[in-house]
């Protein structure tokens, strides 16, 4: 972060749209395979991707990729990446990771999905409990599938209508999460496709280090959960304040209201995730992504207490019935994957490596930023770093929204693409997998100060 006193220089605009200019041609000019794949695509799939957000990259078309091994990417025209990216965390643990690899090569020979558990199962309903200190397992395709079951769970061992999230949260595509705060009122967020209810009926919210706010719209009584990450990671990161969780568990529980704690990027800070880095006692813990080492699959985790409210509440006759499930939950491939990763690849001492080249990260980004007197600042967390386009770190999910700057995140993306780096697209983050070298980490740091250069005039 660079000091209030320290001179910090306004950026030019038209330098932006000068050098976002630069690089798109540079990029077009790399690619001729992948704008071919892409307009082939175009003529069988919407937007020419699987999946509409494959667009939001900054070329004029994706990178379509060949292949991915540890911590690089190998795209259709034979350029090699530094993946800092690391798939918006499905790949934090590099990608296809051998342990993974073997233990679902294996599985997939013998049977990948049969409505039974195999011996996977209870090895890893251990480890998890271990890793997180919550006694019970259950397991989905994805973490947005376990935050959508742990509400429905809360609403009906609650009796409570509401669930409350952070503003400017991010939870998948979880119906009841997709909103935001404007002037004090909760409105369904910009890009909601088709909200069932208004999300104001379902939800309350509230900014991250607010807990004066917290009391007031629990007070009301009417919330099952309250539904966070313990530090926000998908509006740039906005750290918990000291002190705040401390509120946070305290609140939630005088006020009756399950704590759910999302891990699925927090991940980052350790083997246990944030919430056994700092020691907090959710009732529930969702997680998803990288468990698998790349295969999908998510989990939720309660509590005994939660456990016995569940089995009170529950009709075993009709449990495959109403909105918790899934045929394909849990299946053998996916409990295989996890097994492994969590055994052999998203060790302790991968955490040791991977955090020590987040600060590497860290520091020299914020030396390119003093050294240029950019009004930028950075922020890590465990082994994920981000870069924010304003002077001093953001407070709330509101703060860091309004220093978001579309034309100089797609400008910084493309720079870095260009010059063989990955960085998650939407924000200015980079995360490190065991696989990741200090020779990745410096790839960027020269790239960054090239592109800060510039951007200042130098
Ligand atoms: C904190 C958090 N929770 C849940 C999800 C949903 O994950 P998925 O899209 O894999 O279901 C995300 C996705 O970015 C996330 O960041």
């Amino acid at each position: 972060m660079i000091g209030e006193t320290a001179r910090m220089i306004a950026i030019d605009r038209s330098r932006i749209a000068e050098l976002f200019a630069r690089e798109r041609e540079r990029f077009a000019e790399a690619h001729p395979r992948s704008r071919e794949l892409h307009e082939r695509a175009e003529g069988s799939l919407l937007s020419g991707v699987p999946m509409n957000w494959m667009t939001r990259w900054p070329g004029a078309f994706p990178v379509f990729f060949e292949s991915a091994s540890g911590a690089e990417v190998t795209d259709v025209d034979g350029k090699v990446y530094a993946d800092l990216c690391l798939g918006d965390t499905g790949a934090m643990t590099g990608h296809s990771p051998p342990p993974t690899v073997a233990a679902v090569q294996d599985r997939v020979a013998k049977g990948i999905t049969a409505m039974l558990p195999t011996p996977d199962a209870a090895e890893v309903g251990e480890e998890m409990q271990r890793r997180f200190g919550l006694r019970d397992w259950q397991f989905t395709l994805s973490a947005t599938d376990a935050n959508r079951f742990v509400v429905r769970i809360a609403r009906q061992i609650t009796g409570r209508p509401k669930i409350l999230v952070h503003n400017h949260c991010y939870h998948g595509s979880v119906d009841e999460t997709v909103t935001t705060l404007v002037d004090g009122r909760v409105l369904s967020r910009e890009g909601n496709v088709g909200p069932p209810v208004d999300p104001a009926e379902t939800t309350r919210v509230v900014e991250i280090n607010d807990l004066e706010a917290l009391e007031r719209e629990l007070a009301h009584g009417d919330v099952a959960c309250v539904l966070v990450e313990p530090a926000l990671t998908n509006i740039g990161i906005v750290l918990a304040e000291d002190g705040y969780h401390e509120g946070l568990r305290r609140l939630t529980r005088d006020a009756g209201t399950l704590l759910v704690i999302d891990e699925t990027h927090t991940l980052c800070c350790g083997p246990g995730g944030y919430t056994r880095a700092q020691g907090l006692e959710p009732d529930v813990l969702t997680i998803g992504k990288p468990i698998g080492g790349g295969v999908p699959v998510g989990a939720y985790g309660f509590t005994e207490k939660v456990a016995d409210r569940i089995a009170k509440a529950t009709i075993w006759e009709t449990a495959d019935v109403g909105g918790v499930g899934g045929t394909l939950a849990g299946n053998a491939l996916s409990l295989a994957a996890v097994r492994a990763t969590l055994s052999e690849v998203l060790t302790d001492e991968a955490f040791e490596r991977m955090t020590a080249l987040g600060e590497r990260f860290e520091s020299a980004v914020a030396e390119t930023i003093a050294e240029h007197g950019l009004p930028w600042s950075v922020t890590r967390l465990g082994c994920r770093a981000e870069y924010m386009f304003q002077a001093t770190p953001p407070r709330t999910g509101g703060e860091a929204a309004a220093a978001l700057d579309p034309e100089l995140d797609a400008l910084l993306h493309l720079y870095m693409l260009n010059r063989g780096i990955l960085l998650t697209p939407f924000h200015m983050m980079a995360l490190m997998s065991p696989a990741t070298t200090e020779a990745h980490v410096d790839r960027h740091s020269e790239a960054f100060r090239e592109a800060a250069g510039e951007l200042a005039g130098g």
